[in-house]
Parts: structure tokens; sequence; C-alpha cells
């Protein structure tokens, strides 16, 4: 079980601090704006969720549960008729005594949705390699406790994903989630229009991208930080954004100027 400790943002939301890795779980300047805004407002879940289209989430690292969280609350408030499945991955899940301490039940319209959430950490800790399958308000979520390298979504049929949350901690502390061989399972997962979002900004993060086959794109980023990345496996998906040039940044990860 990783050692945590949790912590206030300035949004007053909590998030935690990994003694483990060295590494907050969000912005300490604010878990809940953050996620809302990099996983959900710039990817267009919420127009999706409004235009009753179908949102097939993937996140990597589902942590204290907050983006299924805002995803059923958001679904709700918008009483959107979409189909929508979400599928996270987690290898070394909180107890369910740290999450059942997270305030978050204070930012969301509907509380008794963050108690649905806490249900899923128990199972979480039952047996090995556990998928735990769970209606969250109108969201059907599986939780896949494993390493991604070993994730398996085959095991339960899913959709291609439409959406796509990496949410590791950052490069530094968690490099095997941002390697070329991950960004190419996430494309291979998704469907053709989807779009992936990351609070990571670095060239070195972009790169490796751009060699897995997604269109790398900037935009602005959460609560005082410069940038965030966008990215598609589709070039309109991305008007409006700040393209970068994917095959430069794929010449320059294969010439073995980014090391990870
Ligand atoms: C930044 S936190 C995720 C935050 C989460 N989305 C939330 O809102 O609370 C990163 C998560 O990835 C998990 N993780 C790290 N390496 C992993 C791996 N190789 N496979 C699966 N999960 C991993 C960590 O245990 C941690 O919960």
């Amino acid at each position: 079980m990783p050692k945590v400790r949790i912590e206030l943002c300035r949004d007053g939301s909590h998030t935690l601090y990994s003694e483990t890795r060295g590494s907050y779980y969000h912005n300490p300047n604010g878990a809940v704006e953050e996620s809302l805004y990099i996983y959900f407002e710039r990817p267009g879940i919420i127009e999706a969720l409004k235009e009753n289209k179908p949102v097939s989430v993937m996140e990597i690292g589902f942590g204290t549960g907050l983006n299924l969280l805002l995803l059923a609350n958001l679904a709700k408030k918008l009483e959107s008729k979409s189909q929508i499945s979400f599928t996270s991955v987690e290898a070394y899940p909180i107890s369910p005594e740290e999450a059942g301490l997270l305030n978050y039940r204070e930012f969301v319209v509907y509380p008794e949705l963050f108690d649905e959430v806490l249900e899923i950490f128990p199972s979480l800790h039952s047996g090995a390699d556990a998928i735990t399958l769970k209606k969250i308000g109108s969201v059907n979520a599986q939780i896949h406790r494993c390493l991604f390298d070993d994730f398996d979504p085959g095991a339960h049929h899913h959709s291609p994903f439409t959406h796509v949350l990496h949410d590791p901690f950052d490069p530094e502390k968690n490099p095997e989630l941002w390697t070329p061989a991950v960004f190419e399972r996430l494309r291979l997962l998704s469907g053709d229009e989807a779009m992936l979002v990351t609070y990571g900004a670095s060239t070195k993060a972009r790169a490796s991208m751009a060699v897995g086959g997604w269109l790398p794109a900037r935009a602005p980023g959460a609560l005082g930080k410069r940038e965030m990345t966008v990215a598609s496996l589709s070039e309109p998906k991305l008007n409006g954004l700040k393209r970068l040039n994917e095959i430069r940044l794929r010449d320059r990860w294969n010439a073995g100027e980014f090391k990870l």
C-alpha cells in the first residue's frame, strides 16, 4: 500500500501526497478545479455529455477516485443521456480508510455519489489483479487493480475509448507510464476521434506521445501552470489549439535526444 498523507489544496479540496513517490496526486493549487479543467473541459467530455454522445473514458491512475466522482456528478447535473463507461487502472490503491477521509463530498452536487465511489476501495484490496465493476450514477465503472503493463481490457467488453485521462505521477517519479509503448497501447485501445489529455507539458512527454502515434498540441495549463497537453488521433479535433510538429518530435526521440 502506498504511504500517503492528506493535504489541503488552495481551492479547499483535498489531495494526497505520496511519501513513497515523493509526489502529489493533484496540483496543490486545487485538486477539484484542476481535474475539472484538464480532464473534463479540455477534452470535450462536458460537451459530449451535453450532446448525449457516448463517452468511454480510460484513466491512468485511479488514485482517490476523484475523476470517476466528477464524471458521475457532471452526467447527473447535466441530465445527460450519454452511454458512459469509465475504465481505470490502479496498481497501488489507497486504503478505504484514507479514501473515506477525503472531503470531495463537499465539492459535488450529489454527495451520495462519493459514498458510492468509496464502496470501490475495499474491493481493490481483495485478491490480486481484481477487476471491480460498479455503476456510479449513470456511469459503468470498471477499475482494474493491476499495473498498466498487465491491463487487459479484453477481459470485459469495452467500446474504443473516446477520452483518455493520462494522470500518472510526473515523468521523473513515474517514468514507466510516460513511454511511447504506453501511448501506443492507449492509441490502439482508442477510437479514431479520441482525445488524450494530461497535465504534462514537457517536450519529452510530447515526443513520447508522438512516437506512440498521437498528434500532440499545447493548451493553456490549469491554476498557474503555463501549459498542458491535448493530443488526438484526429487533426480536426485539435482545431483551435496550437499543434506541435509530431514528425520533428518523433525524429528527436528517435535520435536519442530524450532519455526516460
Ligand atoms: C497522480 S496519481 C492519480 C490521481 C488520480 N487520477 C486522482 O484523481 O486521484 C497516479 C496514480 O497512478 C498509480 N500508478 C502509478 N504507477 C502505476 C502503474 N505502473 N500502473 C498502474 N497504476 C499506477 C498510483 O498508484 C497513483 O494512484
